[in-house]
Protein backbone atom coordinates (compact mmCIF):
# COMPACT_ATOMS: atom_id res chain seq x y z
CA UNK A 1 0.00 0.00 0.00
CA UNK A 2 1.25 3.76 -0.97
CA UNK A 3 1.54 6.00 2.40
CA UNK A 4 0.29 9.33 1.39
CA UNK A 5 2.19 11.78 1.18
CA UNK A 6 1.38 15.66 2.18
CA UNK A 7 2.43 18.56 -0.55
CA UNK A 8 2.76 22.04 0.03
CA UNK A 9 0.09 23.42 -2.39
CA UNK A 10 0.34 27.46 -2.09
CA UNK A 11 2.22 29.81 0.04
CA UNK A 12 1.23 33.54 1.47
CA UNK A 13 3.46 35.81 3.25
CA UNK A 14 3.25 38.95 4.94
CA UNK A 15 5.45 41.62 5.31
CA UNK A 16 5.19 45.31 7.60
CA UNK A 17 5.83 48.06 5.54
CA UNK A 18 8.59 49.62 7.25
CA UNK A 19 12.13 49.22 6.75
CA UNK A 20 14.57 50.11 9.27
CA UNK A 21 17.84 49.92 7.73
CA UNK A 22 21.42 49.16 8.91
CA UNK A 23 21.54 52.88 8.74
CA UNK A 24 18.22 53.52 11.45
CA UNK A 25 19.88 51.85 13.75
CA UNK A 26 23.57 53.76 13.28
CA UNK A 27 21.71 56.40 14.90
CA UNK A 28 20.59 54.93 18.27
CA UNK A 29 22.69 52.51 19.03
CA UNK A 30 26.59 52.44 18.49
CA UNK A 31 26.72 50.07 15.59
CA UNK A 32 27.60 51.16 11.72
CA UNK A 33 26.52 49.63 8.58
CA UNK A 34 29.58 47.98 7.80
CA UNK A 35 29.64 46.28 10.62
CA UNK A 36 26.30 44.17 10.48
CA UNK A 37 26.54 43.41 6.85
CA UNK A 38 29.96 41.64 7.30
CA UNK A 39 29.08 39.68 10.52
CA UNK A 40 25.78 39.07 9.24
CA UNK A 41 24.79 39.97 5.94
CA UNK A 42 21.85 41.86 6.99
CA UNK A 43 21.24 45.58 5.68
CA UNK A 44 17.41 45.94 6.47
CA UNK A 45 14.85 44.59 8.18
CA UNK A 46 10.76 45.09 8.08
CA UNK A 47 9.34 46.15 11.75
CA UNK A 48 5.17 46.31 12.07
CA UNK A 49 4.51 49.47 13.73
CA UNK A 50 1.05 49.77 14.42
CA UNK A 51 0.67 49.06 18.18
CA UNK A 52 -2.81 47.13 17.12
CA UNK A 53 -1.46 44.39 15.36
CA UNK A 54 0.96 41.66 16.07
CA UNK A 55 1.80 37.95 15.19
CA UNK A 56 -1.64 36.75 14.43
CA UNK A 57 -2.38 39.47 12.32
CA UNK A 58 0.80 38.67 10.29
CA UNK A 59 0.07 35.30 10.58
CA UNK A 60 -3.20 35.68 9.32
CA UNK A 61 -2.37 37.74 6.34
CA UNK A 62 0.29 35.31 5.30
CA UNK A 63 -2.75 32.76 5.67
CA UNK A 64 -5.33 34.65 3.66
CA UNK A 65 -3.10 34.95 0.81
CA UNK A 66 -2.06 31.37 0.77
CA UNK A 67 -5.65 30.51 0.90
CA UNK A 68 -6.69 32.67 -2.40
CA UNK A 69 -3.83 31.53 -4.58
CA UNK A 70 -5.08 27.60 -3.76
CA UNK A 71 -8.62 28.83 -4.44
CA UNK A 72 -9.38 27.28 -1.27
CA UNK A 73 -11.77 28.60 1.39
CA UNK A 74 -11.09 28.83 4.99
CA UNK A 75 -13.81 26.78 6.25
CA UNK A 76 -12.38 23.92 4.26
CA UNK A 77 -9.45 24.21 6.72
CA UNK A 78 -8.93 21.00 8.82
CA UNK A 79 -6.10 22.14 11.24
CA UNK A 80 -3.78 25.69 11.82
CA UNK A 81 -0.37 25.15 13.35
CA UNK A 82 1.32 28.62 14.05
CA UNK A 83 4.90 28.31 15.22
CA UNK A 84 6.12 31.19 16.52
CA UNK A 85 7.71 32.62 19.91
CA UNK A 86 5.51 35.73 20.04
CA UNK A 87 2.35 35.13 20.40
CA UNK A 88 0.03 37.67 21.01
CA UNK A 89 -1.09 36.73 24.60
CA UNK A 90 0.77 33.85 26.65
CA UNK A 91 -2.87 32.10 26.19
CA UNK A 92 -4.89 31.78 24.38
CA UNK A 93 -2.56 30.76 21.03
CA UNK A 94 -1.46 33.06 18.35
CA UNK A 95 -3.38 30.22 16.78
CA UNK A 96 -6.71 30.57 17.91
CA UNK A 97 -6.54 34.23 16.97
CA UNK A 98 -5.77 33.17 13.38
CA UNK A 99 -8.41 30.61 13.13
CA UNK A 100 -10.85 33.70 13.98
CA UNK A 101 -9.55 36.17 11.98
CA UNK A 102 -9.09 34.02 8.63
CA UNK A 103 -12.79 32.23 9.46
CA UNK A 104 -11.25 28.88 9.55
CA UNK A 105 -14.40 27.52 11.40
CA UNK A 106 -13.97 23.94 11.04
CA UNK A 107 -10.67 23.53 11.69
CA UNK A 108 -8.79 22.84 15.52
CA UNK A 109 -5.45 24.92 16.28
CA UNK A 110 -2.35 25.27 17.85
CA UNK A 111 1.04 27.07 18.72
CA UNK A 112 4.04 25.34 18.72
CA UNK A 113 7.13 26.70 19.86
CA UNK A 114 10.04 25.86 18.88
CA UNK A 115 11.91 29.41 17.95
CA UNK A 116 13.67 29.33 14.59
CA UNK A 117 13.22 25.62 14.85
CA UNK A 118 9.20 26.74 14.61
CA UNK A 119 8.29 25.97 10.96
CA UNK A 120 10.30 23.21 10.21
CA UNK A 121 8.88 21.42 13.50
CA UNK A 122 5.62 22.22 12.14
CA UNK A 123 5.80 21.37 8.75
CA UNK A 124 6.16 17.75 9.62
CA UNK A 125 3.66 17.77 12.27
CA UNK A 126 0.78 18.75 9.72
CA UNK A 127 2.65 16.79 7.11
CA UNK A 128 1.52 13.67 9.51
CA UNK A 129 -2.10 14.80 10.03
CA UNK A 130 -2.43 14.62 6.25
CA UNK A 131 -0.17 11.01 6.20
CA UNK A 132 -1.98 9.56 8.54
CA UNK A 133 -5.24 10.61 6.50
CA UNK A 134 -6.58 12.43 9.93
CA UNK A 135 -6.75 15.71 7.83
CA UNK A 136 -7.07 16.92 4.38
CA UNK A 137 -6.31 20.68 4.61
CA UNK A 138 -3.59 21.97 6.83
CA UNK A 139 -2.46 25.53 7.30
CA UNK A 140 1.06 25.90 8.74
CA UNK A 141 2.08 29.36 9.38
CA UNK A 142 5.77 30.86 10.60
CA UNK A 143 4.96 34.40 12.30
CA UNK A 144 7.08 36.53 14.96
CA UNK A 145 7.19 39.87 15.83
CA UNK A 146 10.38 39.76 16.69
CA UNK A 147 10.30 43.60 17.75
CA UNK A 148 8.72 42.60 20.45
CA UNK A 149 10.94 41.28 22.67
CA UNK A 150 13.88 42.75 21.67
CA UNK A 151 16.20 45.67 23.28
CA UNK A 152 16.94 48.18 21.46
CA UNK A 153 19.60 49.15 23.81
CA UNK A 154 21.65 45.72 23.03
CA UNK A 155 23.56 46.11 19.86
CA UNK A 156 24.42 42.42 19.98
CA UNK A 157 20.78 41.28 19.45
CA UNK A 158 18.76 43.90 18.12
CA UNK A 159 20.65 44.35 14.71
CA UNK A 160 19.37 40.60 14.07
CA UNK A 161 15.56 40.45 14.12
CA UNK A 162 12.76 41.82 12.14
CA UNK A 163 9.02 40.64 11.79
CA UNK A 164 7.32 39.05 9.03
CA UNK A 165 5.15 35.70 8.25
CA UNK A 166 4.98 33.18 5.90
CA UNK A 167 2.31 30.25 5.62
CA UNK A 168 1.87 27.06 3.34
CA UNK A 169 -1.25 24.87 2.55
CA UNK A 170 -1.05 21.52 2.83
CA UNK A 171 -3.00 18.87 1.08
CA UNK A 172 -2.21 15.38 -0.10
CA UNK A 173 -0.34 14.43 -2.73
CA UNK A 174 -0.87 11.75 -5.52
CA UNK A 175 2.16 11.91 -7.62
CA UNK A 176 5.05 11.27 -5.61
CA UNK A 177 6.28 14.69 -4.62
CA UNK A 178 5.65 16.12 -1.37
CA UNK A 179 7.11 15.53 2.54
CA UNK A 180 9.83 13.05 1.84
CA UNK A 181 11.88 13.13 5.22
CA UNK A 182 12.87 15.21 8.58
CA UNK A 183 15.65 14.90 11.24
CA UNK A 184 14.98 17.16 14.13
CA UNK A 185 16.67 17.31 17.15
CA UNK A 186 16.43 18.85 20.64
CA UNK A 187 19.29 19.75 23.03
CA UNK A 188 18.06 21.52 26.16
CA UNK A 189 19.58 24.47 26.59
CA UNK A 190 19.84 25.22 31.01
CA UNK A 191 22.98 27.69 30.40
CA UNK A 192 20.68 30.12 28.78
CA UNK A 193 22.85 30.34 25.47
CA UNK A 194 19.60 32.10 23.71
CA UNK A 195 16.77 33.23 26.33
CA UNK A 196 13.68 35.37 27.05
CA UNK A 197 14.15 35.03 31.16
CA UNK A 198 10.82 36.73 32.22
CA UNK A 199 7.45 36.67 31.53
CA UNK A 200 7.10 32.96 31.45
CA UNK A 201 6.25 31.29 35.33
CA UNK A 202 9.25 30.59 36.35
CA UNK A 203 9.88 34.66 36.28
CA UNK A 204 6.38 36.25 35.97
CA UNK A 205 6.60 39.92 35.05
CA UNK A 206 7.31 42.19 38.10
CA UNK A 207 8.74 45.55 38.60
CA UNK A 208 12.33 44.19 38.68
CA UNK A 209 11.99 41.71 35.31
CA UNK A 210 10.84 45.01 33.70
CA UNK A 211 14.06 46.97 35.41
CA UNK A 212 16.37 44.09 34.94
CA UNK A 213 15.21 43.94 30.94
CA UNK A 214 14.81 40.82 31.33
CA UNK A 215 11.63 41.06 29.20
CA UNK A 216 13.67 40.71 25.66
CA UNK A 217 15.89 38.18 23.80
CA UNK A 218 19.21 38.10 25.65
CA UNK A 219 22.18 35.36 23.90
CA UNK A 220 25.74 34.73 24.25
CA UNK A 221 25.95 35.13 20.61
CA UNK A 222 29.20 33.30 19.86
CA UNK A 223 28.31 30.24 21.78
CA UNK A 224 25.03 30.25 19.54
CA UNK A 225 26.52 30.82 16.43
CA UNK A 226 29.09 27.69 16.81
CA UNK A 227 26.33 25.57 17.64
CA UNK A 228 24.69 27.03 14.78
CA UNK A 229 26.68 26.69 12.18
CA UNK A 230 27.26 22.89 13.07
CA UNK A 231 23.96 21.56 14.09
CA UNK A 232 22.47 22.88 10.80
CA UNK A 233 25.64 21.84 8.48
CA UNK A 234 25.73 18.28 10.13
CA UNK A 235 22.18 17.96 10.06
CA UNK A 236 21.78 19.35 6.48
CA UNK A 237 24.66 16.86 5.15
CA UNK A 238 22.77 13.79 7.19
CA UNK A 239 19.83 14.28 5.04
CA UNK A 240 21.55 14.15 2.30
CA UNK A 241 23.46 11.20 2.80
CA UNK A 242 20.38 9.64 4.73
CA UNK A 243 18.27 9.90 1.35
CA UNK A 244 21.10 9.21 -0.99
CA UNK A 245 21.26 12.84 -2.68
CA UNK A 246 24.83 14.05 -4.18
CA UNK A 247 25.04 17.76 -4.12
CA UNK A 248 23.57 17.44 -8.30
CA UNK A 249 20.55 15.60 -6.82
CA UNK A 250 19.60 18.95 -4.75
CA UNK A 251 17.47 21.77 -6.41
CA UNK A 252 17.69 24.03 -3.36
CA UNK A 253 18.56 24.50 0.30
CA UNK A 254 15.98 26.53 2.11
CA UNK A 255 17.88 27.69 4.96
CA UNK A 256 16.43 29.57 8.17
CA UNK A 257 18.16 33.24 7.78
CA UNK A 258 20.17 34.50 11.14
CA UNK A 259 23.52 35.09 9.52
CA UNK A 260 24.95 34.81 6.19
CA UNK A 261 28.38 32.78 7.40
CA UNK A 262 26.68 30.48 9.39
CA UNK A 263 23.89 29.66 5.70
CA UNK A 264 27.80 29.52 3.93
CA UNK A 265 29.09 27.19 6.11
CA UNK A 266 25.93 25.08 5.52
CA UNK A 267 25.70 25.16 1.88
CA UNK A 268 29.84 23.64 1.46
CA UNK A 269 29.43 21.14 4.11
CA UNK A 270 26.96 19.91 1.20
CA UNK A 271 28.67 20.71 -1.90
CA UNK A 272 26.55 23.33 -3.06
CA UNK A 273 27.66 26.29 -4.99
CA UNK A 274 25.77 29.30 -3.98
CA UNK A 275 23.68 29.70 -6.77
CA UNK A 276 21.42 26.77 -5.10
CA UNK A 277 20.81 28.91 -1.81
CA UNK A 278 18.01 30.61 -1.30
CA UNK A 279 18.89 33.46 0.66
CA UNK A 280 17.35 37.28 1.68
CA UNK A 281 18.54 37.36 5.40
CA UNK A 282 19.69 41.10 3.70
CA UNK A 283 16.29 42.63 3.11
CA UNK A 284 14.60 41.04 5.99
CA UNK A 285 16.97 39.62 8.87
CA UNK A 286 16.14 37.10 11.25
CA UNK A 287 12.42 36.21 11.37
CA UNK A 288 12.58 33.32 13.72
CA UNK A 289 9.65 31.02 12.27
CA UNK A 290 8.73 32.95 9.46
CA UNK A 291 12.55 33.01 7.67
CA UNK A 292 11.77 29.49 5.94
CA UNK A 293 8.38 30.28 4.51
CA UNK A 294 9.48 33.70 3.22
CA UNK A 295 11.85 32.01 1.31
CA UNK A 296 9.82 29.54 -0.31
CA UNK A 297 7.39 32.81 -1.14
CA UNK A 298 10.60 34.66 -2.63
CA UNK A 299 11.35 31.56 -4.67
CA UNK A 300 7.97 30.02 -5.71
CA UNK A 301 7.97 31.33 -9.07
CA UNK A 302 11.66 29.59 -9.99
CA UNK A 303 10.64 26.45 -8.00
CA UNK A 304 9.91 23.41 -10.63
CA UNK A 305 7.77 20.45 -9.75
CA UNK A 306 9.89 17.47 -8.90
CA UNK A 307 12.63 19.95 -7.06
CA UNK A 308 14.45 18.34 -4.62
CA UNK A 309 14.57 21.17 -1.53
CA UNK A 310 16.68 20.53 1.76
CA UNK A 311 14.75 23.04 4.90
CA UNK A 312 17.19 23.67 7.72
CA UNK A 313 16.82 25.47 10.32
CA UNK A 314 18.51 25.88 14.45
CA UNK A 315 16.88 27.92 17.04
CA UNK A 316 16.80 28.46 20.73
CA UNK A 317 16.17 25.75 22.80
CA UNK A 318 18.25 24.27 21.37
CA UNK A 319 16.22 22.88 18.54
CA UNK A 320 17.44 22.02 14.98
CA UNK A 321 16.49 20.15 11.71
CA UNK A 322 16.50 19.51 8.10
CA UNK A 323 13.47 18.56 6.07
CA UNK A 324 13.99 16.97 2.82
CA UNK A 325 10.70 17.70 0.27
CA UNK A 326 10.09 17.15 -3.50
CA UNK A 327 7.98 20.15 -4.62
CA UNK A 328 4.95 19.20 -6.17
CA UNK A 329 3.51 22.83 -7.24
CA UNK A 330 3.04 23.31 -11.10
N1 LIG B 1 28.00 46.79 16.11
C1 LIG B 1 29.30 46.98 16.30
N2 LIG B 1 30.07 46.21 17.08
C2 LIG B 1 29.46 45.18 17.70
C3 LIG B 1 28.08 44.93 17.56
C4 LIG B 1 27.35 45.79 16.73
N3 LIG B 1 26.03 45.64 16.52
N4 LIG B 1 27.76 43.85 18.29
C5 LIG B 1 28.90 43.43 18.89
N5 LIG B 1 29.93 44.24 18.53
C6 LIG B 1 31.32 44.14 18.95
C7 LIG B 1 31.52 43.35 20.22
O1 LIG B 1 31.29 44.17 21.35
C8 LIG B 1 32.95 42.92 20.08
O2 LIG B 1 33.78 43.98 20.44
P1 LIG B 1 35.15 43.67 21.25
O3 LIG B 1 35.96 42.79 20.33
O4 LIG B 1 35.71 45.04 21.47
O5 LIG B 1 34.72 42.96 22.48
C9 LIG B 1 33.11 42.70 18.57
O6 LIG B 1 32.04 43.42 17.95
C10 LIG B 1 33.04 41.24 18.15
O7 LIG B 1 31.92 40.65 18.79
P2 LIG B 1 31.53 39.14 18.59
O8 LIG B 1 30.39 38.80 19.46
O9 LIG B 1 32.78 38.30 18.67
O10 LIG B 1 31.09 39.17 17.06
P3 LIG B 1 30.71 37.98 16.15
O11 LIG B 1 31.56 37.96 14.96
O12 LIG B 1 30.57 36.71 16.94
O13 LIG B 1 29.25 38.38 15.68
C11 LIG B 1 26.95 37.90 16.12
C12 LIG B 1 28.21 38.58 16.63
C13 LIG B 1 26.55 38.54 14.79
C14 LIG B 1 25.84 38.12 17.14
C15 LIG B 1 27.23 36.39 15.92
O14 LIG B 1 27.81 35.85 17.07
C16 LIG B 1 25.99 35.61 15.60
O15 LIG B 1 25.40 35.77 14.55
N6 LIG B 1 25.62 34.69 16.50
C17 LIG B 1 24.42 33.88 16.26
C18 LIG B 1 23.32 34.53 17.01
C19 LIG B 1 21.98 34.32 16.38
O16 LIG B 1 21.81 34.15 15.20
N7 LIG B 1 20.97 34.37 17.22
C20 LIG B 1 19.62 34.35 16.72
C21 LIG B 1 18.79 33.27 17.27
S1 LIG B 1 19.48 31.65 16.99
C22 LIG B 1 19.44 31.41 15.36
O17 LIG B 1 18.63 31.98 14.67
C23 LIG B 1 20.41 30.50 14.78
Amino acid sequence: MEVKKAKITSVGHYLPEFRMTNFELEKIMDTNDEWIRTRTGIEERRILKDEDKATAFMGAEAAKEALADAGVAAEELDLVIVATVTPDYLFPAAACLVQNMIGATNAFAFDLSAACSGFLYALSTGSMYIESGRAKKVLVVGADKMSSIIDYEDRTTSILFGDGAGAVLLEESTDGTGFIDYIHYTEGDTNCSLYQHAGGSRNPASHETVENRQHFVTQDGRTVFKKATMGMADVSLEIMQKNNLSPEDVAWLVPHQANLRIIDATANRMGLSSDKVMININKYGNTTAATIPLCLYDWKSRLNHGDNIILAAFGGGFTWGASYIKWGMK
